[in-house]
């Protein structure tokens, strides 16, 4: 039976786990979404900032049950209003969804879990679009 106090961030392997999926995640965007990658900080190489990764990656800890550091430093995410200055359409969104599919299957996430982080991933990255089409 799995334990009902278990959190995603728990199932998923701790911080490290969301650390190693977050620089998949990254990772996947500066190869085969170069669109959305160019919306970020990128660093001398060209690749989403060090700064960018780490601060995504703190957030999400939080975001999946784990340690609230992000909240702690940066107070409420207020993701809609972080993300006013970057133009979020159909494209993007869809765009960020494919790159963490890609993320969620290299670090081979269990079946049941994939689908429900997906699932609601999938919810917050359509609240982000700020522009028609
Ligand atoms: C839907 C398409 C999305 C696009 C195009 C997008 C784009 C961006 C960009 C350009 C940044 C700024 C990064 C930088 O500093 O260079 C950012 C930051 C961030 N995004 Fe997104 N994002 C999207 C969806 C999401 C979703 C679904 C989440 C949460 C699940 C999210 C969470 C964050 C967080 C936590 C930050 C860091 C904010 C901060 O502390 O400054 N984003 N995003």
């Amino acid at each position: 039976m799995p334990d009902p106090q278990e959190t995603p961030f728990d199932r998923l392997g701790g911080a490290s786990a969301v650390r190693t999926l977050c620089e998949r995640f990254y990772d996947a965007m500066d190869r085969d979404e170069p669109a959305l990658a160019k919306l970020h900080e990128l660093d001398e190489q060209g690749r989403v900032s060090r700064r960018s990764r780490d601060r995504f990656a703190l957030f999400l800890i939080g975001w999946l049950g784990g340690p609230q550091d992000y909240i702690a430093q940066n107070g409420h995410p207020r993701l809609r209003m972080r993300h006013a200055r970057v133009p979020v359409d159909i494209a993007m969104r869809d765009a960020w969804m494919r790159a963490m599919t890609t993320a969620m299957d290299e670090v081979e996430v269990a079946p049941d879990l994939r689908a429900f982080l997906l699932g609601r991933l999938a919810d917050v990255a359509d609240f982000m679009r700020n522009q028609p089409g």
